[in-house]
């Protein structure tokens, strides 16, 4: 049996990430290569849960303090990673993932107060510390994700995807940090042009690192 590769797309919001799963997706299937895609937080019936509890929080404008968020983003990836991904890459099939662990890097622990450390620690405890066999980060004009996102969302955003712009200043900084630290295991990839520019690079990328 082939061995099923999980790829994790990345980068802030409006980057297009989940298109280019989609794609990257369409594409697989073209060559006859079974790939699930998946997203997070989510993915599972008890992560998705979660992901609700996360992105609309329970309670008058009270929201979760830090701690409390990424645990609860490390339990749903617990779930997630438990329950689909390491059964998926089992069967020999592959792992699409709409963000992952680099997010609550980024968002959590660069963006938020955490700091790398204990996110690196609470993936440790919930998920073994799962890495994907690739890392692709869509880096996107923040000018053009806004357009996008007021296209998308209009004036309705997340509670998270609503934080200040010097937050996700912050959150874009440490994905390109964590990105240019992991020379193996990532790579960056120019959100710009259409939608198949983008998922020409992103084809490139996956010949050029794994030789698919
Ligand atoms: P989602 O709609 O999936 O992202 P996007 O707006 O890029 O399509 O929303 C998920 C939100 O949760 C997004 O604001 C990023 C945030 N997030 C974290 O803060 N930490 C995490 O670990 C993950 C997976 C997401």
């Amino acid at each position: 049996m082939s061995k099923g590769l999980f790829i994790a797309f990345e980068g802030g919001e409006g980057a297009g990430k989940s298109t280019q799963a989609r794609m990257l997706v369409e594409a697989l299937d073209a060559r006859g290569i079974a790939a699930d895609l998946t997203r997070e937080p989510g993915g599972t019936t008890g992560a998705e849960a979660i992901r609700t509890l996360l992105l609309d929080p329970p309670g008058e404008d009270e929201g979760w303090g830090p701690r409390a968020e990424a645990l609860l983003f490390a339990a749903a990836r617990a779930d997630h990673v438990a329950k689909r991904i390491r059964p998926t890459l089992a069967r020999g099939e592959w792992i699409i993932c709409d963000r992952f662990v680099d997010s609550s890097r980024a968002y959590q622990g660069g963006a938020g107060e955490l700091g790398d450390a204990l996110i690196v620690a609470l993936h440790e405890i919930g998920s073994e510390g799962l890495r994907p066999d690739l890392t692709i980060l869509i880096e996107a004009d923040p000018t053009e994700t806004a357009r996008r996102l007021a296209q998308r969302d209009g004036d309705t955003s997340d509670a998270i995807g609503g934080r200040s712009a010097a937050y996700h200043q912050a959150v874009a900084a440490a994905f390109r940090a964590q990105a240019e630290a992991d020379p193996d295991g990532s790579v960056i990839v120019d959100g710009s042009g259409s939608a198949e520019d983008v998922h020409a690079r992103v084809m490139q990328a996956l010949t050029q690192r794994l030789g698919v």
